[in-house]
């Protein structure tokens, strides 16, 4: 699939993920580009349609974005409770819904956000639509830096294969907006997601991992066919 396309889908998915906000909402923010596209489409309701809402963002790329369209924002210190959490992922499986996020390096913020939300939607092309997790995507672990090679050992001892996270443009470590670093962990495909997500996070030096196991409501999917929404 050629990157045109993918372009087309994720715009697709966008703006029928943006239709499902309504006026009075209250609303997460997920990062990414799919996400990305999802708020530029919340963004022309915002400025064409005159919808209006609160977002919590994910990511301060995300914030940058929904301001650049006039979107009011929030935080979960003032609005702690959202009506929906919209996001894009790195894998989806068929069955439950299952998803690795996170190589974009918001996977914390996300996560909080995501539990702060009645519903939470996913909206991926269907590249991202896979059997089983770690299908062809490490699982990301944002740690503290401080003592980051310690927790690293831990995470070897329960079967990652460890690649740390460096920014593209050198050889330096990659900070997520909580100044935390990564470590991609490959296991191979994940036999029991639900079992590694709480054994990664008993780790300490963790701060969250990218399985979002057991907590998806619905999936948008973009592909050749038009848009799948799976309840
Ligand atoms: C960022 C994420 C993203 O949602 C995920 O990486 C998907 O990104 P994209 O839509 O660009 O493929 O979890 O932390």
């Amino acid at each position: 699939m050629d990157a045109s396309q993918i372009e087309i889908y994720k715009q697709q998915v966008g703006k029928v993920a943006a239709s499902l906000v309504t006026s009075g909402m209250k609303v997460g923010l997920g990062s990414g580009s799919t996400a990305a596209c999802v708020v530029r489409a919340l963004g022309k309701r915002w400025q064409e349609e005159g919808l209006r809402f609160i977002g919590v963002p994910t990511s301060v790329d995300t914030a940058h974005l929904a301001q650049s369209f006039g979107i009011e924002l929030t935080t979960l210190g003032k609005c702690p409770e959202l009506d929906l959490d919209i996001d894009g992922a790195d894998e989806v499986t068929h069955q439950h819904y299952h998803l690795i996020k996170g190589l974009g390096g918001a996977l914390l913020r996300e996560k909080i956000v995501r539990y702060a939300a009645k519903k939470f939607v996913v909206v991926v092309d269907e590249r991202k639509m896979v059997d089983q997790l770690g299908d062809h995507t490490p699982v990301p672990v944002e740690v503290t830096p401080f003592g980051w090679e310690a927790t690293a050992k831990h995470l070897e001892k329960i079967g990652a294969t460890i690649s740390i996270r460096l920014k593209k443009e050198s050889q330096e470590f990659f900070l997520t907006d909580g100044a935390n670093m990564i470590l991609d962990c490959h296991f191979g495909l994940i036999t029991d997601p639900a079992k590694l997500e709480k054994e990664i996070n008993e780790i300490v030096g963790v701060m969250e991992n990218g399985l979002f196991i057991h907590c998806t409501d619905e999936v948008l999917i973009a592909g050749h066919d038009g848009i799948q929404h799976l309840k």
